[in-house]
């Protein structure tokens, strides 16, 4: 896509764009708006008006929708505030739209309806097109709304940031998983609304996920993590990060029960109290109204940050964490199931290989959030529900996943996910010369925490059905072990 820039070039005279240098793929971007066009609105043929102009039409869009990446020293690679900055990409900028590659966003549409989906309306779209294909006229500079103005590296304002001691990450650290336990210091119970984690150098953090810890657990947590010895039959360990053993067993079906040993239950789902994760594309984390998390007077906070460092020369990072209060009332506390098949092996050059991980829920709950984790050779995920009552229902489904954009989803309306509902996880790996991001088709893969190999993971960020106040008024009404009702 880099070609678009000079192709585009803002000293060009603006009309030439429509005419010039039209590669193969602007030409494909091109008919599938027509093909698009063709139902939707009237038949056009390009003419050069300025009725569309980037100060009243395109400006308010990009600021909306791209700016929160799209500025100075932030993780895409150009601003688009400023006319002069946006108008060399504009024909970049249309093909982006139209095929829907930006703004980034990886969920089916027909699935699911999502509070932080950004994906541009139709009329939006048509906006772009319409004027790139007039020259892209700047118009009247009293149209143009006011920059939006970002603190730099945060996309939230958080209340406090939490941030690890420094640490050295040596030259030719491929893969170090690090565990590091800052305490918050909280001397009361605080809720959580939003969070972002901002790596200190995103040259060397590859992902960090921060997780509430009790204090009384440090200790015994700090002592697993350093002892490299650590690890069961199935597993091995390089330096300071975890895979499986080629010839332990082996389930790519993780709904199905095999014998006595692992296997008999394949797929696992833990419960974390997960604030805020960073990994590739993932931006802050703004839950629902009402739906926070809860950190507990004097907890730590775990940073197990994955650092990779092909730079050549040792360098620092303190990563950190920046929490927002909740300033409305808490209905909710969030948690979230990690849900994992970890027993699968994807043979060499496989382009469609399937594993599937299976997990019941021990109890009724709120979904309120999903996001999928698989490493470069995930291609897609979907998660049914299979209800008590027999009938399915799809959730969530990323039908094209991309390592680079791990989103989290949240639910516009959390909905009740009965006791007992399995939640059937599909996953497609691609391992073949295909995938561009393949870093050897010619391996068999399993798990392991390396990016070079692969994971399979669902999480449902979850809540309690009822509300919190009920909640706290059945703890002390009730006894112990009465049902909800
Ligand atoms: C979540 C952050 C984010 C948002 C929101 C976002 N972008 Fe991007 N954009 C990126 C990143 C990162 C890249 C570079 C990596 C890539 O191409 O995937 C990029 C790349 C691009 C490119 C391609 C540049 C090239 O190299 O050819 C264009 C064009 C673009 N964005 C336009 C937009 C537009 C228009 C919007 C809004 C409608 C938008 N982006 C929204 C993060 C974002």
């Amino acid at each position: 896509m880099k070609v678009n820039l000079q192709t585009d070039s803002g000293s060009r005279a603006p009309n030439s764009l429509t005419v010039e240098g039209q590669s193969m793929r602007r030409c494909v971007a091109a008919l599938l708006f027509f093909a698009w066009c063709g139902v939707t609105c009237h038949a056009q043929t390009p003419v050069a008006d300025d009725s569309v102009t980037f100060n009243k039409n395109i400006a308010p869009i990009l600021y909306k929708n791209c700016a929160v990446c799209h500025h100075p020293n932030d993780i895409a690679p150009m601003s688009l505030i400023t006319y002069k900055e946006v108008r060399p990409w504009a024909a970049a900028i249309r093909e982006a739209v139209v095929q829907r590659i930006m703004p980034p966003w990886h969920a089916d549409p027909h699935v699911g309806d999502f509070l932080n989906n950004p994906r541009l309306s139709d009329a939006e779209i048509a906006s772009i097109v319409k004027w790139v294909k007039s020259g892209g006229p700047e118009g009247d500079p009293k149209d143009l709304p006011a920059a939006p103005a970002f603190e730099t590296g945060w996309h939230i304002k958080p209340d406090v940031i939490i941030t690890i001691p420094r640490m050295t990450v040596k030259a030719g650290n491929q893969d170090d998983y690090e565990y590091i336990y800052v305490p918050t210091h909280f001397t009361e119970d605080k809720w959580i609304h939003a969070a972002e984690v901002v790596p200190g150098d995103r040259r060397v953090v590859h992902h960090a996920t921060v997780s509430v810890v009790d204090a009384n657990s440090v200790p015994k947590l700090r002592a697993e993590h350093g002892d490299v010895e650590k690890v069961d039959q199935y597993h091995f360990r390089t330096g300071k990060v975890n895979h499986m053993k080629p010839d332990a067993p082996v389930s790519d079906d993780g709904c199905v029960s095999i014998g006595n040993g692992p296997l008999k239950d394949p797929s696992s789902g833990g419960v974390n109290h997960v604030p805020a994760i960073y990994l590739p594309g993932h931006l802050a984390e703004v839950r629902p109204a009402g739906y926070d998390l809860k950190i507990p007077a004097g907890s730590y906070l775990q940073f197990q940050i994955h650092y990779s460092n092909r730079l050549g020369q040792a360098v620092t990072d303190r990563t950190s964490i920046g929490l927002v209060f909740a300033k409305n009332p808490v209905t909710h506390e969030v948690a979230q199931y990690e849900i994992w098949n970890n027993w699968f092996l994807i043979p060499p050059k496989d382009g469609n290989h399937k594993v599937t991980s299976c997990y019941t829920l021990p109890k009724d709950v709120l979904a309120v959030a999903y996001t999928a984790h698989m490493h470069f050779r995930g291609k897609s995920m979907t998660t049914e529900a299979v209800y008590p009552d027999g009938h399915h229902e799809v959730l969530f489904n990323v039908p094209k996943y991309d390592f680079r954009w791990q989103e989290t989803y949240f639910l516009k309306r959390q909905f009740i996910l009965p006791k007992g509902t399995k939640l059937v996880t599909t996953a497609y790996f691609d391992n073949s010369a295909n995938n561009p991001l393949n870093p050897d088709p010619s391996k068999s893969i399993r798990w392991g925490e390396p990016s070079t190999e692969e994971m399979m993971g669902f999480w449902l960020a979850y809540a309690d059905v009822q509300p919190i106040s009920e909640h706290m008024e059945t703890a002390a009404s009730q006894s112990p072990g009465k049902g909800r009702k």
